[in-house]
């Protein structure tokens, strides 16, 4: 069956069709629906039935004939080593370790934080808390303590897993002051925290508090996999929203499996053996879907990667791990190609791997230029496809589906609506736009399996936030088109969410802390073209009346706060003085002319606007920190 008969046939027919891919999965339990809509807006995926994700990942692949293929192979430049589990090690490691946060408390249910950078135990950290039905949520390790604080204090966990330090390229950086000083701000206390010792830079451990990994391990019997409903939470995976304070979304065991293991053959084209990299962070949802639970679902070596596209140690850096470990298809976003080509124009290290086995490579996390995607595919000889999706759904919503049909690839436009959603393009009043024209994108509810069941202990805020804009739709909050073949492009956001190198941020979450700096009366926060991270926040300040002190001594504490209370990810570096922020009549900034005038793009005065002068003054102080033409 082609494209349009198997996307036909999933919308048709979803019990069918979900119930066909959910053969792959075993479970202990039958499902009593394949589709529970008792309860809309909230559906349900497989109720009734019971699994374990874990047993899914790693021991059923045992008695498939699995135990001696590598599960992991953790490559990490920046520390020199390598290291290659199989199924049959990988299951032993986990089941151990499920065994050891078993003993210090955790069950079936509890919540526990994950804050480790790119090692073969945050994997196994993940996967020990499914096996014993265990809800896990990570914390990427580029976000600073307040952001950790703030997840600790909404997911209240029991147990808080993490490392003495992560490697960033030339730098150690120690996470256990951060967690500690997370801990201090939190209000929520965990009974425990884990802690794996890192040569690179070991940690103090509190007594009573603090617990030593390899020693906990070391004392623990393995603990098996403990059966839990297709509708238990896995895991709470928290992403920007439009404010400071990040929505947990919750993914649920059952839709998840079927959903991530459909994905492995029918939209990346990978059969169980094959060897699958993710080039991102498990701290991501990419992280997570495709270097964790998508590729380990489907009995594939996934590949654990601590190092950049470039500088560890040069922009050869992925073509030799493609071809050191015969990755058959690599996932990543745009913004790492962009890195590469940045230092090698000419492609010249690619010339220098055997890259024979890849057949594939898949981007994603932000719009994709099509400068980027033609250079990727001219310099590597192989199909590149840009797929687009969101924390929220957890697996791609559009894209060329590799293992259904191979249709034309058009640069700039992640394809088609993939099986299972039901994308269309509309205006304010819910109506369908015309091909070509601008719209919101959204998806007719219900959502396929694996995609958010709501957002942590806060039903209210999921329906606000993504189902309240059309009755019976879910707000992608992107916008964009589909033209006459059916293929979307994906544009821009509508809210002011900006994409910096892949990594989602809040604005609205920046300017709240540029407002806590005592001098600064008025802040807005937009984001500005750039050639390597897409796009990069750039604050404009106003400060309170009265305030004399040197302009540059200002921006650099915004930068320095900024960087204090969200984390190096942000990319905060640029921030302009301006004497007022263009607004309407009625108070509203005026952030997307900003944007326009900041990227030197044509833009229209709104009538509204208070005072059209301010848009020359905007101009001026936009230029004189490089922006607007300066
Ligand atoms: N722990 C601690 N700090 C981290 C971190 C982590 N896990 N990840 C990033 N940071 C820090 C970086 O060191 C950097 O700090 P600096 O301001 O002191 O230099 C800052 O956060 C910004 O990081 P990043 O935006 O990643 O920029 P970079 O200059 O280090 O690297 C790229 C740029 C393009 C090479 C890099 O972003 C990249 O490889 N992106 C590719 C893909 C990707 O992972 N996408 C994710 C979703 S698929
Ligand atoms: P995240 O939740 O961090 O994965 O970010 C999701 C957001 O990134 C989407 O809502 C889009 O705005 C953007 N995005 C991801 N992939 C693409 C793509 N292929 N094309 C355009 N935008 C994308």
């Amino acid at each position: 069956m082609g494209y349009d008969d198997i996307y036909r046939r999933s919308r048709e027919q979803p019990d069918e069709f979900w119930a066909d891919a959910a053969k792959s999965i075993d479970w202990y339990g039958p499902w009593d629906q394949v589709l529970d809509e008792s309860h809309p807006p909230f559906y349900r995926w497989f109720s009734g039935a019971t699994l374990n994700t874990c047993h899914n990942a790693l021991d059923r692949h045992l008695a498939g004939g699995r135990g001696d293929q590598a599960a992991l192979i953790y490559d990490s430049p920046v520390t020199g080593t390598q290291a290659t589990f199989s199924y049959e090690e990988m299951t032993r490691r986990v089941a151990v370790l499920a065994g050891a946060i078993r003993d210090l408390g955790v069950a079936k249910g509890d919540r526990v934080v994950i804050y480790m950078p790119m090692i073969p135990e945050t994997v196994m950290a993940m996967l020990a808390c499914a096996r014993i039905g265990a809800i896990h949520s990570v914390v990427f390790g580029g976000f600073a303590a307040k952001e950790l604080a703030t997840r600790i204090d909404d997911a209240q966990p029991k147990l808080i897993m993490s490392a003495s330090c992560g490697i960033e390229v030339g730098k150690v950086i120690p996470y256990k002051p951060l967690l500690d000083e997370a801990l201090e701000l939190a209000s929520h206390e965990p009974a425990h925290c884990l802690i794996f010792q890192r040569p690179q830079a070991e940690a103090p451990l509190a007594t009573g508090r603090d617990v030593d990994w390899s020693d906990s391990v070391a004392s623990a019997e393995p603990a098996d996999c403990v059966p839990v409903a297709a509708t238990d939470p896995l895991y709470i995976l928290y992403t920007s929203g439009t404010t400071g304070q990040p929505k947990g979304v919750v993914r649920d065991n059952g839709g998840h499996a079927v959903a991530l293991s459909w994905s492995m053959k029918h939209i990346y084209g990978v059969e169980p053996g094959d060897v699958y990299w993710a080039a991102s962070d498990v701290g991501w949802v990419v992280g997570h879907s495709y270097i964790v639970y998508g590729p380990l679902l489907h009995g594939c070596t996934t590949i654990l990667y601590e190092g950049k596209p470039v500088g560890t140690p040069d922009p050869g850096a992925f073509w030799r791990v493609i071809a050191e470990h015969g990755v058959d298809v690599m996932f990543t976003a745009p913004t790492a190609f962009r890195a590469i080509k940045r230092e090698d124009p000419g492609g010249q290290y690619v010339r220098k791997y055997d890259l024979s086995r890849l057949k594939t490579l898949f981007l994603a996390g932000e719009r994709c230029d099509p400068d980027t995607l033609n250079w990727a595919s001219e310099i590597l000889g192989v199909p590149v496809i840009d797929h687009w999706w969101q924390t929220e759904t957890g697996w791609p919503i559009a894209s060329n589906c590799m293992g259904i049909e191979v249709l034309p690839i058009k640069p700039g436009s992640p394809t088609r609506a993939v099986p299972g959603y039901d994308v269309r393009v509309l205006d304010h009043d819910g109506r369908e736009v015309p091909n070509g024209e601008i719209g919101s994108i959204m998806v007719r509810l219900p959502l396929p399996p694996g995609t958010l069941t709501t957002l942590w202990q806060n039903d209210e805020r999921y329906v606000d936030a993504y189902l309240s804009a059309q009755d019976g739709w879910y707000l992608t909050g992107d916008a964009g088109y589909r033209d006459d073949d059916g293929y979307l492009w994906v544009m821009s956001r509508i809210d002011d969410i900006i994409n910096t190198a892949g990594h989602r941020l809040s604005t609205g979450g920046m300017e709240e802390v540029l407002a806590y700096h005592p001098d600064v009366a008025e802040a807005a926060v937009i984001g500005a073209a750039d050639e390597l991270k897409g796009e990069l926040p750039i604050g404009l300040v106003v400060l309170k009346s009265g305030v004399e002190r040197d302009p540059d001594d200002v921006k650099s504490e915004l930068v320095k706060l900024v960087r204090e209370k969200i984390g190096p990810v942000a990319s905060f570096k640029k921030v302009a003085i301006v004497e007022r922020l263009p607004k309407t009549r009625s108070g509203k900034v005026l952030r997307g002319i900003m944007r326009n005038i900041a990227d030197s793009k044509p833009y229209k005065t709104p009538a509204t606007i208070d005072d059209p002068v301010v848009l020359d003054e905007i101009q001026t102080a936009l230029k004189t920190i490089g922006y607007a033409g300066g």
